[in-house]
């Protein structure tokens, strides 16, 4: 007879084309109950950092969230708290609150604290854009750079410094994203903000971070082919850049361009970059509802993802953008039209442990 979870990897084949056989790693990881599993390393001791986005609320509030980030957190990030939204209400001012209570908490929990973002055309608080010339944008984005990067110098040890900077589907390869700063400065603010963190932190591991790289198609192939060419040129000038970061941001209903994406990686190591996974989850909205079936569906696509990485290199890091169900921002853009609560991170809702997370524990463990 089969076992119930060799059925659902039958119903997996059959509702979303994923092929998982039980002989394979990732069936025989689906299908081999955790109390049957070889003893694991605990994630203190994992072969890449691993982490997770925080949130504010409910880390000052639930004992529960607090803990499990402190039981599977090495690194941390703010989902808020360093973007501009947050630290510049006004011109004149910065407010740093939330981000000193995130690095308190990392630090007293012996974890690092990313810094997320410097540069991105989203959460702008309304007064950027009156910024109105190049010198201005120039002037603007110095100071804000080095006061923030400054604060922190040798305390944020890695920066996302610039987020997003590939259009969604980018006209050509030297297309950038609009943003305040690509309409006064042009391309050249990449470069002028990599190297105003590099001066105001020299130590600082400084990034380039992007979704929609690994899937299969070609709108995605000319977003991996931009992003390829905004990098080469940087370091082609010699402009400080140490890592590129993959969001991450899977889709249950796309699949994983594993060459395409293992080939990203190889070129991004032979540039001399590390490549780190900042912000994993899979929006399950177009995935079926049955929620074990859903969550077998996700691991899946993680896995395809984390594989294709491997493949060509050990991520520097591997975040995920929350730890639990409960609180995600995958609600905001992709909510389930059957009304079903989306199920996109490595613990469910009471903070029980989901396939996702076995498979982030199979990758950890040195397993591909
Ligand atoms: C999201 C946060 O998770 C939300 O809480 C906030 O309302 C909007 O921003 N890519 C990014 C992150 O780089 O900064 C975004 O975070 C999610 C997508």
């Amino acid at each position: 007879m089969l076992s119930r979870r060799e059925t659902l990897l039958t119903a997996l084949k059959a509702a979303c084309g994923i092929s998982v056989s039980g002989e394979s790693p990732l069936g025989t990881l689906l299908a081999t109950p955790a109390a049957a599993q070889a003893p694991l390393r605990p994630p203190s001791q994992w072969l890449f950092p691993f982490g997770a986005a925080l949130r504010d609320g409910p880390l000052a509030g639930e004992p529960d969230y607090r803990a499990a980030i402190v039981r599977h957190c090495r690194q941390v990030v703010g989902e808020g708290g360093l973007k501009w939204f947050d630290l510049r209400p006004s011109r004149d001012r910065f407010v740093f609150d939330q981000a000193d209570k995130q690095l308190a908490f990392a630090a007293e929990n012996g974890m690092d604290l990313r810094g997320h973002t410097l540069v991105w055309y989203g959460a702008m608080p309304d007064w950027t854009k009156t910024i109105a010339s190049a010198a201005e944008a120039e002037r603007e984005l110095v100071r804000h750079i080095e006061t923030v990067v400054g604060r922190y110098r040798g305390r944020i040890k890695s920066w996302d410094v610039v987020n997003e900077p590939i259009p969604d589907d980018p006209s050509s390869r030297s297309d950038i994203r609009p943003s305040i700063w690509q309409q006064r400065l042009g391309e050249s603010h990449v470069a002028l903000a990599l190297r105003t963190a590099a001066r105001a932190d020299p130590e600082a591991r400084l990034v380039i971070n992007e979704y929609d790289i690994e899937f299969v198609g070609e709108r995605f192939r000319r977003k991996r082919d931009a992003l390829v060419r905004l990098v080469r040129d940087l370091k082609l000038r010699n402009v400080p850049l140490h890592a590129i970061g993959l969001q991450g941001h899977l889709r249950g209903d796309l699949a994983i361009d594993q060459d395409g994406l293992s080939a990203f990686v190889a070129e991004m190591r032979a540039l001399g970059l590390d490549v780190l996974v900042t912000e994993l989850d899979v929006v399950d909205d177009k995935l079926p509802g049955q929620p074990e079936l859903r969550d077998m569906l996700v691991a899946a696509r993680a896995y395809d993802f984390l594989r294709a990485i491997h493949a060509a290199a050990r991520p520097a890091a591997v975040l995920t953008w929350g730890i639990t169900d409960k609180y995600t921002w995958v609600p905001i853009w992709f909510k389930r039209s059957d009304g079903l609560a989306n199920r996109p991170l490595p613990l469910d809702d009471g903070y029980r442990p989901k396939p996702l997370m076995r498979v982030l524990e199979h990758f950890g463990q040195g397993l591909h």
